[in-house]
């Protein structure tokens, strides 16, 4: 496995990995659009074909996930988590004082990932999610303070 700050030309990486993670996939033109975008970076995992995906923005302080996925076959292997740890650095390296993120209140395993990094509990968001035919789901917003820096 082998984690990499993404560039523009890594978007179809990033499609792929991101595709095989969500129903709802973002395509090679989002992510592209994405990473010209002023405060955004990312980072793309490959193993021998894509295998994690993350995109962060940072602005005025403040850093926000914007996705972050593993493909199925890559999961509990540390690929998520060793995503969530560069983008912490490059937000820390960035000067962003704190990170907030979105999830699925019914997603444990996302939250569990979270929790043990340090997040917290920050709010939450009634009907954010639109899940079709499943109706909608509360987005739990959570917080990682990044001027402590935990051992
Ligand atoms: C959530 C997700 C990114 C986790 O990626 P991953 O590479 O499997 O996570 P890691 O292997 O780095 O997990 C690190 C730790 O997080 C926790 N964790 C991760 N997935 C978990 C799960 N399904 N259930 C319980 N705990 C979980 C565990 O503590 C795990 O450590 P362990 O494997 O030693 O028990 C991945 O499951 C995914 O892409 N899911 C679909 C998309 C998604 O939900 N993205 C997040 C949207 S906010």
């Amino acid at each position: 496995m082998k984690l990499e700050l993404a560039t523009p030309a890594d978007a179809p990486a990033m499609a792929s990995a991101h595709a095989q993670a969500f129903d709802t996939p973002w395509d090679e033109m989002d992510f592209e659009d994405l990473l010209e975008g002023a405060g955004i970076f990312g980072f793309v995992v490959r193993d021998e074909d894509p295998a994690g995906v993350l995109v962060c923005r940072t602005v005025a302080g403040e850093a926000e996930i914007l996705t972050v996925g593993v493909a199925p076959w890559a999961r509990r292997r540390g690929v998520g988590q060793a995503l969530m740890v560069a983008a912490i650095g490059v937000a820390r390296e960035a000067g962003a004082g704190e990170m907030f993120l979105e999830v699925d209140v019914a997603n444990a395993g996302a939250v569990a990932l979270y929790e043990r990094l340090g997040f917290a509990r920050a709010g939450l968001r009634k009907a954010y999610y639109d899940r079709g035919a499943n109706g909608r789901a509360d987005a739990l917003v959570m917080r990682l303070d990044l001027t402590t820096r935990p051992d």
